[in-house]
């Protein structure tokens, strides 16, 4: 499974990179913006600390405008990744750009007849919203099995990033589902790392050994 990171803090990024966890980046507006910085320094940025898919995403919301803001940001590095949202004009747009050899993350997908479209619009990611469904008392789990299978049942080119991620546990099921990546939110990545047992176990470690050999 891949590890991407939710968010446009290069800091986060680089601590997280130095790891070996971060596999590409997925941005929005709401993520860019939290930054204060501007949008294409940012994402140039970003593309040089990391070796994989870069999503960003176009502000525009009708076709000609996604299409035009799509080629420009893919002239900022090969690995960027155009995040598309899941409309008509968005999968218009996606079908334009798969034929010009541009991939497309398909964002906001909170149904499985969605995903379906997005992949056959030609979508390379698709990206389920999992957190907000649990925001609305629906299974945003239950979304990501219905998109495995889909994916499972043919031969489309393109991986289920699971997005929208709150805490751990969707990162661990997402990954028992089969999920091709999780992207997390730094807070999220932090908490993975987290068991009091760890804690606890190496303090005994360290003072058995020291006691031992004080004697
Ligand atoms: O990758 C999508 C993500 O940024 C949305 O997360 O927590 O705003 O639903 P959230």
């Amino acid at each position: 499974m891949k590890f991407f990171l939710d968010t446009a803090n290069v800091e986060s990024i680089k601590y997280f990179a130095d790891m070996g966890l971060v596999d590409g980046v997925t941005t929005n507006p709401s993520l860019v913006a939290k930054e204060g910085r501007n949008f294409e320094d940012v994402i140039r940025e970003i593309s040089e600390i990391v070796d994989g898919p870069i999503s960003a995403e176009v502000l525009s919301t009708d076709v000609d405008g996604m299409v035009r803001e799509a080629l420009e940001l893919s002239e900022i590095h090969e690995n960027i990744v155009i995040k598309v949202p899941m409309t008509k004009d968005g999968i218009k747009a996606t079908h334009i750009l798969a034929n010009k050899g541009v991939k497309v993350n398909m964002t906001l997908i909170f149904s499985p007849a969605q995903a379906l479209l997005a992949l056959k619009a030609g979508a390379r990611f698709i990206s389920p919203f999992i957190g907000r469904l649990d925001d609305i008392s629906c299974s945003g789990m239950e979304l990501v099995v219905a998109v495995r299978d889909i994916l499972d049942n043919y031969d489309f080119e393109c991986e289920i990033i699971v997005a929208s991620i709150r805490h751990p546990l969707h990162v661990v099921e997402a990954a028992r589902l089969g999920a091709d990546i999780a992207t997390i939110p730094p807070s999220v990545m932090e908490k993975l790392f987290n068991h009091p047992l760890t804690d606890v176990g190496l303090e005994r470690f360290l003072k058995d050994w020291s006691n031992a050999f004080k004697k």
